[in-house]
């Protein structure tokens, strides 16, 4: 009954120190991140909103953490020629941190919320290159995309639907997919069209987070 008893509180101390490892995390990347959104555009990008209820299949907008973006941009980084494209732009994140670190091609946000798209059209307008389409993503992919990022957007459906899309517009040129977070990458797994590596971000607080390479064959 002890040894039951202490394998309890043990579990429940688990559970405590996850819980507040969490919390640390969350507020530590408010506050770093916030900052830096302060000194890249002048506006708080943080924060959660709920999905549009226009948008079937939509998750909520949430912004991708700068040491993410900075993991992914050093693992899989853009090239000369490459076109980015932030599938499910929200506020505007990652094509801010691409501007602020050199990047001068076209680039593209394309973003379902109209209100959300909207700010961020605003925001970025001082940045001649980049380009924010209030659209849906399952209507609309833009053909001239090479580099596409996600960061877990939307549901199963809307994946497929991208992915579809994308067979469909992309021609012969190599493409590259980014998916953060990438809850439905069984689509991409096993179809001989993609070639998928997933690991695990090596950064503190977020190893639990998984990370999606995907390119053309
Ligand atoms: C998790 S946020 C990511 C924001 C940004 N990419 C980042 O990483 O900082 C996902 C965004 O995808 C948008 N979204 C969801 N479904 C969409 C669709 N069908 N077409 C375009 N955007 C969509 C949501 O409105 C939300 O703003």
């Amino acid at each position: 009954m002890k040894t039951r008893g202490r394998g309890r509180g043990a579990q429940q101390n688990e559970g405590m120190g996850l819980a507040l490892k969490r919390v640390a995390r969350v507020i530590g990347h408010f506050v770093s991140d916030g900052l830096l959104d302060l000194k890249y555009c002048g506006a708080f990008l943080g924060g959660s909103v709920r999905p549009s209820p226009k948008a079937p299949g939509a998750f909520a907008t949430e912004s991708t953490y700068y040491s993410v973006l900075a993991h992914i941009f050093r693992t899989v980084p853009l090239g000369k020629g490459d076109i980015l494209v932030d599938v499910g732009c929200g506020k505007g994140r990652v094509l801010l941190w691409a501007v602020r670190h050199g990047y001068q091609n076209k680039m593209i946000g394309i973003e379902v919320n109209e209100r959300i798209a909207a700010g961020t059209r605003r925001r970025m307008s001082s940045h001649p290159n980049m380009e924010i389409r209030t659209l849906d993503i399952r209507q609309y992919l833009p053909k001239e995309g090479s580099y596409f990022y996600l960061y877990n957007p939307f549901e199963r459906e809307v994946v497929a639907a991208f992915k579809k899309r994308l067979m469909q517009v992309r021609g012969e040129r190599t493409t590259t997919i980014v998916y953060y977070n990438p809850q439905y990458i069984d689509l991409f797994l096993g179809d001989p069209h993609w070639e998928v590596t997933v690991q695990r971000l090596p950064l503190p607080f977020l190893e639990d987070m998984r990370l999606a390479v995907i390119r053309s064959r």
